[in-house]
C-alpha cells in the first residue's frame, strides 16, 4: 500500500492533527512524531494511555492464536465477513490480533483498504510482518487515532469496542460488523475444562444502532492434539480453568468441538 494511502486516515494521538511522512517518521504540524517500525506498523498508543507495560494479548497468546489460525478452521468466519465487504471499502478491524483474518479478508477482497488496530504490540508486529497490503496500528479502541467518518466497515471479532469511537469513525452509510460468541461456542471444550459453564452469549442491545442482519455461523471442528492446545492457550480459559483440567484436556488425542459465531451487522442511527 502506498504511504499516502496508509497515512490518509491516521491522526496524531496527541493533537488529532493529520500526519505526513518524512523518512520513516510520521509527523503532525505540531511536530509530534511517530516512527514506522522495521515491520511496517505504527505505534500510536501513548505511554500515558497504557494500563500496563504490555497491554492486550501477550506474546504467548499471540503465538497460540497464530498456531490455531494456521489450521484455517475459523476461515469460514472470514468468508462470511467478506460477503459484507464491498470492493474499494475502507475497512477498520478493531482488535485485529495477529493478522490471520486480515490476510483472509485481503485475499478474498483485494480491493479493500484495510486498517488493523490492536493494543497488543506483539499482535500488530506479527500481522505487519506478514501482510504488506494492510496498515497496522498499535492503539486502543478507546482512543482511535483515525479521522472521523472515514470507514465504510468496522469489524470487531471477539474484541472490546467503545461506542462513541465507533460512531465517530464510521461513515454515515457504513456498517459495524460485530462478531460475538453464541451460547454454544466451544461448549464441548468448556465442558472438559469447567464443572459449570457460564452463559457466554455476548449479545447486547446497543442504543444508537439499527440491526441490519444477524447471522449464526455454526459448524463442528475435529481438533487434533496440537489444535486443542493452541485453542486453549489463545482463550481466557488458560487463566480460568484449573491446571489439572487443562493438562487432562491437552492430553486428548482428538476432540470434536462446536463453533457458534454470531455476526451482527449494524448501521448508526445517531446524527453525529
Ligand atoms: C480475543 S482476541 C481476538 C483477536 C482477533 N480479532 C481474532 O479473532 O483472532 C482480542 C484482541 O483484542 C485486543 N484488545 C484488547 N483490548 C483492546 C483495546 N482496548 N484496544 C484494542 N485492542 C484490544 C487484544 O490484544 C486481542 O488481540
Ligand atoms: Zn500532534
Amino acid at each position: 500500500m502506498s504511504v499516502t494511502t496508509m497515512i490518509k486516515y491516521l491522526i496524531c494521538p496527541i493533537c488529532s492533527g493529520g500526519l505526513s511522512k518524512t523518512g520513516q517518521t510520521l509527523q503532525c504540524d505540531n511536530r509530534h512524531s511517530y516512527d514506522i517500525s522495521r515491520e511496517g506498523y505504527i505505534n500510536l498508543l501513548l505511554p500515558q494511555h497504557k494500563q500496563s507495560k504490555h497491554p492486550g494479548d501477550s506474546k504467548e497468546m499471540v503465538a497460540s492464536r497464530r498456531d490455531f489460525h494456521k489450521t484455517r478452521l475459523y476461515k469460514p468466519l472470514a468468508d462470511a465477513l467478506s460477503a459484507h465487504l464491498s470492493d474499494q471499502a475502507n475497512v477498520l478491524d478493531l482488535g485485529c490480533g495477529e493478522g490471520s483474518y486480515s490476510q483472509w479478508l485481503l485475499d478474498s477482497e483485494p480491493g479493500i483498504t484495510y486498517y488493523g488496530v490492536d493494543i497488543s504490540q506483539n499482535a500488530i508486529k506479527s500481522a505487519a510482518k506478514r501482510i504488506p497490503n494492510g496498515t497496522f496500528i498499535v492503539a486502543s479502541n478507546w482512543r482511535l487515532p483515525v479521522s472521523s467518518k472515514s470507514f465504510d466497515r468496522i469489524i470487531s471479532i471477539f474484541a472490546p469496542t467503545q461506542q462513541d469511537q465507533l460512531h465517530r469513525v464510521l461513515k454515515t452509510q457504513g456498517y459495524w460488523i460485530n462478531v460475538t460468541p453464541g451460547s454454544q461456542h466451544l461448549i464441548e471444550l468448556r465442558h472438559k475444562l469447567f464443572d459449570q459453564t457460564k452463559e457466554i452469549d455476548k449479545q447486547v442491545d446497543y442504543p444508537g444502532w439499527r440491526i441490519i442482519s444477524q447471522q449464526h455461523l455454526g459448524f463442528t471442528m475435529n481438533l487434533t492434539k496440537p489444535a486443542i492446545t493452541s485453542l486453549i492457550d489463545m482463550t481466557p480459559y488458560i487463566w480460568k480453568a484449573q491446571s489439572t483440567r487443562i493438562k487432562e484436556t491437552k492430553a486428548l488425542s482428538a476432540l470434536s468441538v462446536g463453533v457458534d459465531f454470531q455476526i451482527t451487522l449494524r448501521s448508526s442511527t445517531l446524527k453525529v
